[in-house]
């Protein structure tokens, strides 16, 4: 048995490869550094989608721009008590409103649906009325108006992309190992997407990136990095945005969203200054993780950036987990529709280890 079936090869995809011990990315056949900063998310999603749907437009940036403008009647429900919630957790409840399917039309709505909804949770805490979407916009340029309420500059649209294309598929990582899971049992896309979503939320996963911010608020000044984060690791905490499962080097989405950072705050300014502390803070933590672990190779995940870039856009940070839905959703869908495709159930063994059953005195 393998404790995380870490060895265990449990699908055969076309979606993605990750390969760990080079630093490599690949989706349908497109190392993720040449996808990102070059594609808009809604030509990602067709990527991934081409195959699993017979009726594929070759533009997908329309239909899900009506898919936007349809499931956002469903932002009506958004109550208080959903309010209290996390944002994930507010996201994930209004998602679970629209009804199973396996067509282009649900995977549609369950593309356009994070990005609608978060949205509006975010806005809603903040005391703001929602949005309403623009069907005519790309993807990214709707999200950042949705979110603020003004139009987003092209440099900020770039940066989103890149960040939804960049983690729109990423092998059979947790989330979409829960994914193919449940679509494995017939029920159908709404359900595998929320599993997706269940899992991601988990700070080993995709929660990483808001404590990442902490990290870096409590730091404060470079000077001070090297005992907070002895400190960290003295208490037993793990450093955020650092390790990986497959990775056994650099994640090459660090650097990706490290480059869309730097394109996107410029020379100079407080937003420079942030990435530079940063950096200085990244250095520190990959210096005392190789000293206290030499044996284990831990190195910067994509989470570190994902956080100073969704910082800049203004994200803020208790919603970064539903930003990386807005990405991963294409991935869930299209590994979702493969599964019901080519895959059996899953339904692996246990072993049991508790006490036997009694004789009968
Ligand atoms: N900080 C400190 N120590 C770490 C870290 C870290 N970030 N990551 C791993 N380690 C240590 C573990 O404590 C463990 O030490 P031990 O053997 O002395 O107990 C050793 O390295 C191996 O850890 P595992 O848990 O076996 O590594 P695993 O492959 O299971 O974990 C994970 C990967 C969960 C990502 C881990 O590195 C971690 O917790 N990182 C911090 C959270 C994070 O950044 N999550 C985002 C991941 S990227 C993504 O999912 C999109």
């Amino acid at each position: 048995m393998s404790d995380g079936l870490e060895d265990v090869i449990a699908a055969h995809t076309v979606l993605s490869e990750v390969d760990g011990r080079a630093g490599r990315l690949i989706i349908r056949g497109w190392p993720v550094e040449q996808l990102a900063g070059t594609t808009r998310y809604e030509d990602a999603a067709r990527l991934l989608f081409e195959g699993f749907f017979d009726d594929l437009p070759p533009d997908l940036a329309g239909p899900l721009g009506a898919a936007r403008a349809e499931v956002f009647a469903e932002v009506a429900a958004l109550d208080t008590g959903l309010l209290d919630r996390t944002p994930i957790e507010a996201m994930r409840a209004l998602l679970a409103r629209l009804g199973d399917g396996d067509d282009l039309a649900a995977a549609l709505r369950l593309t356009a649906a994070p990005a609608v909804f978060t949205a509006a949770v975010v806005r809603a805490q903040a005391g703001e009325a929602p949005v309403a979407p623009d069907p005519d916009l790309g993807h990214a340029s709707d999200i950042l108006r949705m979110l603020r309420g003004r139009a987003a500059t092209p440099a900020e649209v770039a940066a989103l992309d890149t960040y939804l294309v960049t983690v729109s598929d990423h092998g059979l990582n947790a989330s979409t190992f829960a994914a193919r899971v449940v679509a494995s049992t017939r029920a159908g896309l709404t359900s595998a997407v929320l599993a997706g979503i269940s899992a991601l939320k988990g700070p080993l996963h995709g929660g990483a990136p808001g404590p990442v911010i902490e990290m870096l608020d409590g730091i404060g000044r470079p000077e001070n990095a090297r005992a907070w984060l002895e400190a960290a690791l003295d208490r037993g905490d793990r450093l955020m945005g650092f390790g990986h499962r497959v990775y056994r080097v650099r994640d090459p989405r660090a650097d990706a969203l490290k480059a869309a950072v730097r394109r996107l705050v410029g020379q100079g300014g407080a937003a420079q200054g942030r990435l530079a502390f940063a950096e200085a803070v990244e250095a520190a933590a990959l210096a005392i993780l190789k000293a206290r672990k030499p044996d284990r190779s831990l190195d910067t995940n994509v989470e570190f950036y994902t956080a100073l870039l969704l910082e800049a856009l203004a994200f803020p940070p208790s919603a970064f987990t539903c930003v990386f839905a807005m990405g991963r959703v294409a991935g869930w869908i299209a590994h979702a529709r493969e599964q019901l495709a080519g895959g059996r159930l899953i339904r692996p063994q246990s072993v049991y280890i508790g006490p036997q059953p009694r004789e009968a005195a």
